[in-house]
């Protein structure tokens, strides 16, 4: 049987993990896969999801099955995080997902089982994962341009060109916030435009957000997810809480789908809890049960939101730090785009010979598009790192 197979192609980001443990260099710098680290290098499990851990621990006194849609609490209160307070759901319908990609995948065969000459329209660049997973549900991928190397910054007018020349039912894969990789983020003007391209020219909007409170704060980063939502009659949204809740591998994630009505919401959601049935059947309870307790307790998503703001905080003072060390390093200001980029990545626009150097000269890790995770930069050592990069320009 596997006499057939070739060898598969690694992950670029996920080798990284490999190549840096099996890396001896006590000074080594882990700027690759997106997982938050403290100052000491830790990525802790957080204080409010620890006491939802517990309090889970203590009070669950059964196991059996929840059911295709998972945890119902968490759903309901993802939604919220997501769409916001007050805002209508009657149209919504949401299914825990294993994760952001889960609930990508499942959202993908979904548009897929609707319209099965479906068009999928990804940034150039974008999550390196996500041309695998719309190819695995058979859409079509073309590309928007989305980012200017030289200038740090998002090429909206020629992301707005391409989109212009979508056909009508196209759908439009957009990051909700804190774009993977490279750091760049549409600003309230730019969403509001894209909301009203897409809907003129119904466009059918497909959003990843992976990273709410990781960029301007949980509501602002979800501010661009609720323009297009004002704007269209119908989207799909993937959320994860890999990184705001820290919960990586317990795989927790919400599949939400927006329809024109509600028959219509009721019926995609018969649809995509059939595809959920027909790879995974249920999604894994533990974590999202954890979030959900979070979430529904004021005392503990408090607590929870004070320390996403301090995991905030510390990354942008990283990027602050990182681009005042390259400009004093490189005497221009060339890498200050690193200062305004929001999120966990920036992308430094580095060859992948550069990135190669930095790794075997200077034990330092990044993805090989030159993306660099900006929390696992060491706060005391940026000199050091930025002086590297210099090196190798
Ligand atoms: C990343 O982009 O590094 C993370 O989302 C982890 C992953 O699965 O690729």
């Amino acid at each position: 049987m596997f006499e057939t197979l070739e060898a598969a192609k690694p992950d670029k980001i996920l080798a990284l993990i490999g190549m840096l443990r099996e890396d001896a260099r006590e000074n080594k710098v882990d700027l690759g896969v997106g997982v938050y680290k403290d100052d000491t290098g830790q990525t802790p499990v957080m204080r409010a999801l620890r006491q939802a851990e517990e309090r889970l621990l203590m009070e669950q006194n059964s196991k059996s099955y929840l059911g295709l849609a998972g945890d119902t609490g968490f759903n309901h209160a993802m939604t919220t995080l997501a769409f916001g307070e007050g805002f209508d759901v009657s149209r919504i319908r949401t299914v825990q997902a294993p994760g952001g990609s889960g609930a990508l995948r499942i959202l993908a065969e979904l548009l897929k089982r609707a319209k099965p000459d479906a068009t999928i329209w990804i940034s150039d660049p974008t999550w390196p994962n996500h041309v695998p997973m719309m190819q695995a549900a058979r859409l079509t991928i073309k590309t928007y341009p989305y980012f200017d190397a030289e200038t740090g910054t998002v090429s909206f007018e020629a992301m707005v060109a391409a989109l212009e020349t979508a056909a009508p039912g196209d759908i439009v894969l957009l990051h909700g916030c804190c774009h993977n990789p490279t750091g760049a983020n549409l600003n309230g003007a730019q969403w509001e435009r894209i909301a009203q391209l897409l809907a003129t020219r119904n466009l059918f909007p497909f959003i990843d957000i992976a990273y709410q409170g990781f960029g301007d704060g949980l509501e602002e980063d979800a501010a661009g997810l609720r323009t297009v939502a004002a704007h269209v009659p119908e989207m799909v949204v993937a959320a994860s809480c890999s990184k705001n809740f820290a919960v990586y591998r317990d795989r927790v994630g919400a599949a939400m789908l927006m329809a024109r009505n509600e028959k219509e919401a009721t019926i995609a959601a018969g649809q995509l809890m059939g595809v959920a049935r027909g790879s995974y059947s249920m999604p894994p309870d533990h974590g999202a049960a954890a979030v959900r307790i979070v979430l529904e307790d004021a005392a503990l998503t408090a607590d929870w939101k004070s320390e996403l703001e301090s995991m905030r905080t510390r990354m942008l003072d990283l990027r602050v730090g990182l681009a005042d060390a390259l400009r004093l390093k490189s005497n221009s200001d060339h890498f200050d785009f690193v200062a305004r980029h929001r999120g966990m990545f920036s992308r430094l626009g580095l060859t992948p010979e550069q990135v190669a150097r930095l790794r075997t000269e200077h034990a330092i890790y990044m993805v090989d598009d030159s993306r660099i995770n900006v929390a696992g930069l060491p706060g005391d050592r940026l000199d050091e790192v930025a002086a590297a990069i210099v090196s190798v320009l």
